[in-house]
């Protein structure tokens, strides 16, 4: 029912987001994110998007700002195997890292949502996360004097949900993380990895199947796939719940591995607690779900193979943006 509601509400409120590719000279020299045309970038509306983040009232009972599950110190997660809302309710998931978030197609585990300014609207309004209501909300933070300025200054109209939702998904196109020792390696600089990490980068990329999913630059091929988490997805069957086909049953959003030394615990239900676990997943073949994706096979790794693979994995950690905070 949410779902639809926010569906319908996105649709009527955002229209077709198209994407087109500007640059942001400032933010970073490497990478540009797709920016929708509706919705240009400028430093007074992240320095809005980043103040309502932070900004509890958001939340029914005043206790939870979007960075009370997103924690920029966390690569933008919570430590959690899945989220606290407001009274203490858990979510049914495992909070993802917001860093890059810019450069996906569609976001969320069920890959489902098309535009960050539409994904603002379910935080807020779930029951167990926000609780909050979009009506209820915007005339109280219309009060708030430096929110309605703001709101003139930039969209040259009174503080809203139009407003609210695309200053905080311009703040969060400015997450970007796209420096790390990995980075500086592939852009020439033969010393920024290890020879061990070098070698785990080997294994990643040639003698392991992971790259067909966790693509580079992002590591993530923007699907839902069955990594075979589970024989039974018990009640959180993943992108089935969109749509209610079968064969999406246990497909999840592939998530990006950039900052993975941050971002503990894996997977959409936090199910592993290290990527000792994860890697333990993989070299078994799977839990070998009927629709687990078939290039997932057993393999042994050495123990040396093994470490060097989990130091490739955490040179992909870049927490320069929170300098940038
Ligand atoms: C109570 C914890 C909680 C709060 C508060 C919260 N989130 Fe999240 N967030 C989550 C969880 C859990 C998911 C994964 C949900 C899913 O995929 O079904 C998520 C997913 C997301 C995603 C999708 C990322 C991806 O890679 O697919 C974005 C973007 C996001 N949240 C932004 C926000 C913003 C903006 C706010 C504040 C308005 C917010 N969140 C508040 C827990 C929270
Ligand atoms: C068929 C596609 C596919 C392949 C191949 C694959 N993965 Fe994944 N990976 C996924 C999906 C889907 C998830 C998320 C599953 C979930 O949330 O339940 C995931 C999650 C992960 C996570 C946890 C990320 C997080 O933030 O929770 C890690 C780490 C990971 N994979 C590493 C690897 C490694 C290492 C390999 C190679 C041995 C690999 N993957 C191969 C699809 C794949």
């Amino acid at each position: 029912m949410l779902r639809k509601t926010v569906y319908f509400f996105g649709f009527t409120f955002f229209g077709l987001t198209f994407w087109m590719c500007k640059s942001l000279p400032d933010l970073n020299q490497y990478v540009s994110t797709p920016i929708p045309i509706d919705n240009p970038m400028d430093s007074a509306k992240i320095a809005l998007g980043k103040a309502l983040f932070f900004d509890t009232r958001l939340s029914k009972d005043n206790t939870i700002n979007c960075a009370s599950c997103h924690k920029p110190g966390l690569a933008f997660t919570d430590g959690q195997k899945t989220s606290t809302g407001i009274n203490g309710q858990k979510t049914d998931r495992n909070s993802p890292s917001l860093l890059n978030a810019g450069f996906l197609p569609t976001v969320m585990f069920d890959a489902h949502l098309k535009t960050l300014e539409l994904q603002v609207l379910v935080p807020l309004q779930e029951p167990s996360e926000m609780g909050h209501n979009m009506r209820q909300l915007t005339p109280l933070l219309r009060k708030d004097s430096v929110y309605q300025k703001a709101a003139q200054d930039i969209y040259g109209r009174d503080f809203d949900a139009w407003v609210l939702t695309r200053s905080i998904a311009a703040f969060e196109r400015s997450l970007i993380s796209m420096s790390s020792p990995y980075d500086h390696f592939m852009k020439g600089d033969a010393t920024a990895l290890s020879k061990k990490e070098q070698t785990g980068l080997k294994l990643f990329s040639e003698k392991l199947y992971c790259t067909e999913c966790h693509v580079p630059p992002y590591f993530t091929n923007y699907e839902a796939r069955n990594n075979g988490l589970y024989l039974d997805y018990g009640s959180d069957k993943g992108r089935f719940r969109i749509n209610q086909d079968s064969s999406e049953i246990g497909h999840f959003k592939v998530p990006s591995l950039r900052n993975i030394e941050h971002t503990a615990p894996y997977m959409h239900d936090g199910n592993f607690g290290s990527l000792e676990e994860v890697i333990d997943h993989y070299a078994r073949g799977g839990a070998g779900h009927r629709l687990q994706d078939p290039i997932i096979k057993p393999f042994t790794l050495s123990k040396k193979e093994r470490e060097a693979l989990i130091s490739f994995l955490n040179a992909l950690t870049d927490l320069s943006f929170a300098e940038r905070l």
